[in-house]
């Protein structure tokens, strides 16, 4: 083998936020970027040598770049094999599913996830572990303090690899093996799902939208949804995935899936309607004319569990992140059911699903998912939809979740987020809070009572793992929130998040508008923020 040892300096702020390490395209595409972060990876895992690593990402602009060099650098480096989506291509439950079902070690995915992308936008690359899930902050944090003094790097001289050719190839001592990047994933849901009884309910006439804002699902749906379940043709919208996803901002919400959102509130709109974002892993879901916040959904699915094969036997417990709504803590606490709060970011909830703890995730960015993988899966949510529809003859979107809050109750909840602030403007702004909240306690803010107020610290069940300054949290006596943290996934200035949640047990009260709904503690949140004043803005940037 031609392995060359390359002299490298380190680079600043190569530390992995909640969701591995994002950055502009040019950041990544400056010399020995990209390897220097890959370097680290190899520096600090420890027995991958001789092992199978899975890698894919989801297709955007400097993806196949990326995955040339990181094939080079890890024949180089010891690895056995790699298994490598075609096109260098992987959603990111594809690449948990994929890690999972060949016992791969772990994997690299490519993704700036709900980021724009193109030569002006994002890219990113997160490494999972063995158990397909994001890895967990000890690994993050060693591979970033190895990034600090990373002297040299691996690789082979070699010219690349066929990406686009299924089978096995050699790379120096590594084999590489080109897979179908959907046909893993395709059994799994087939295994989960009862596909026969969606594929009656599609050939009954009840129509699917899914929106895959072209951006990497497009392949998974169509294959799902047109060619197994038989919807017609055009079922999947945006299905061809796009280097630079059409320009568009590949985040299923309200504002940035404005095509699917134009169909499901026109006349004649679909039963159900879905999207997902940039790398699959995010899904928004839409009744006609009506919109299901994740919240929501996570705790719809969790109610109507055992209507799905997959989880007929019931669920072990839940899960949630701090800022998605207790909704699905009323569930719960209804069905006798653990129900766990963990930290922002998908990571935190792999310990609970490999102790068997948690069966159902969720948080309120729109994801949603169990234990079939360690990810969040945008796809899973939408069949996991179609199969409570199935099993629920003449119900619409809408009856089901408006059935849901009469039983449960309504938690009326929203997001708003304030994009690109001045990061030193942001960062005081939490200070402040984090100085003046707990002092709340006891408080009467415009007739609301304040219970507590903290910043949100975590300690993991499983293994006992703490993370702290999760989060500033006003909690109300009559079970209201509001909630603030910074963004961890933002490439841009700073982005300040806040959550803001009101409890409705009135049936007779659950057909308000949501913002008017949440509008007194939208003006408190503000208010306590000092917002305006601290950061020049007067209104959120997106609302969700
Ligand atoms: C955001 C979401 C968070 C999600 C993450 C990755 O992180 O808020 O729930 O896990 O993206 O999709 P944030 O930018 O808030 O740190
Ligand atoms: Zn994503």
């Amino acid at each position: 083998m031609n392995v060359s040892e390359i002299t490298t300096r380190p680079f600043e702020g190569q530390k992995p936020g909640t969701s591995g390490l994002r950055k502009k395209v040019d950041v990544f595409r400056q010399p020995h970027y990209l390897e220097d972060f890959v370097q680290a990876w190899f520096d600090t895992l420890e027995g991958y040598r001789g092992t199978t690593l899975v890698l894919g990402g989801d297709g955007r602009h400097y993806n196949r770049q990326a995955a040339q060099t990181i094939l080079k650098m890890a024949a180089a480096n010891g690895v056995g094999r790699v298994l490598v989506g075609q096109g260098a291509l992987l959603s990111t439950p594809a690449a948990s599913c994929v890690i999972r079902k060949h016992r791969a070690f772990g994997g690299f995915i490519l993704s700036a996830s709900h980021n724009p992308g193109g030569p002006d936008g994002d890219f990113g690359i997160k490494y999972n572990i063995t158990n397909g899930g994001p890895a967990p902050e000890k690994y993050t944090e060693a591979a970033y303090q190895r990034t600090l003094g990373i002297d040299r790097y691996r690789t082979l001289d070699v010219p690349d690899v066929d990406l686009d050719t299924l089978g096995e190839s050699r790379l120096g001592d590594m084999v590489v093996e080109i897979i179908d990047p959907v046909s893993d994933y395709v059994d799994l849901m087939a295994e989960l799902f009862d596909f026969a009884a969606l594929e009656k309910l599609v050939q009954s006439g009840v129509r699917v939208c899914f929106d895959a804002m072209h951006a990497i699902t497009g392949p998974y749906a169509r294959a799902i949804l047109e060619d197994r379940l038989g919807a017609p043709a055009g079922s999947v919208i945006n299905g061809v995935p796009l280097e630079d996803f059409g320009g568009g901002h590949p985040d299923p919400n309200l504002k940035h899936a404005h095509e699917l959102v134009e169909i499901m509130y026109s006349d004649g709109a679909p039963a159900l309607g879905a999207a997902s974002d940039g790398d699959g892993d995010r899904n928004m879901i839409l009744g006609d004319r009506f919109f299901v916040t994740p919240s929501d959904s996570l705790a719809v699915l969790a109610a109507n569990a055992t209507l799905i094969p997959g989880y007929r036997d019931g669920l072990a417990g839940v899960a949630r992140s701090m800022p998605t709504s207790g909704a699905v803590d009323r569930v719960a606490k209804d069905m006798g059911l653990p129900c766990f709060e963990t930290p922002t970011g998908w990571k935190f909830f792999g310990n609970l699903m490999d102790a068997g703890r948690a069966t159902f995730c969720g948080e309120e960015s729109f994801g949603t998912s169990s234990d079939h993988v360690r990810e969040k899966d945008g796809l899973w949510a939408v069949l996991a939809w179609l199969n409570v529809l199935a099993a629920r003859p003449g119900q619409s979107v809408a009856d089901i979740v408006r059935a849901h809050w009469k039983r449960f109750g309504r938690n009326y909840y929203s997001r708003h987020d304030y994009e690109g602030l001045d990061t030193g403007a942001a960062e005081d702004l939490m200070d402040h809070l984090r100085a003046t909240v707990p002092g709340l306690e006891g408080m009467s803010l415009e007739g609301y009572k304040v219970a507590t107020g903290d910043d949100f610290a975590y300690t993991d069940p499983v293994d006992g793992s703490e993370s702290v300054g999760q989060g500033v949290r006003v909690m109300f006596e009559d079970g209201s929130r509001i909630v603030y943290r910074l963004s961890g996934t933002g490439t841009e200035g700073a982005t300040l998040r806040v959550y803001i949640e009101r409890f409705e047990p009135n049936p007779a009260r659950h057909g308000i508008e949501t913002q008017e709904a949440l509008a007194d503690l939208i003006g408190i949140a503000r208010g306590l923020a000092e917002i305006e004043a601290r950061t020049g803005r007067a209104d959120p940037t997106v609302i969700t």
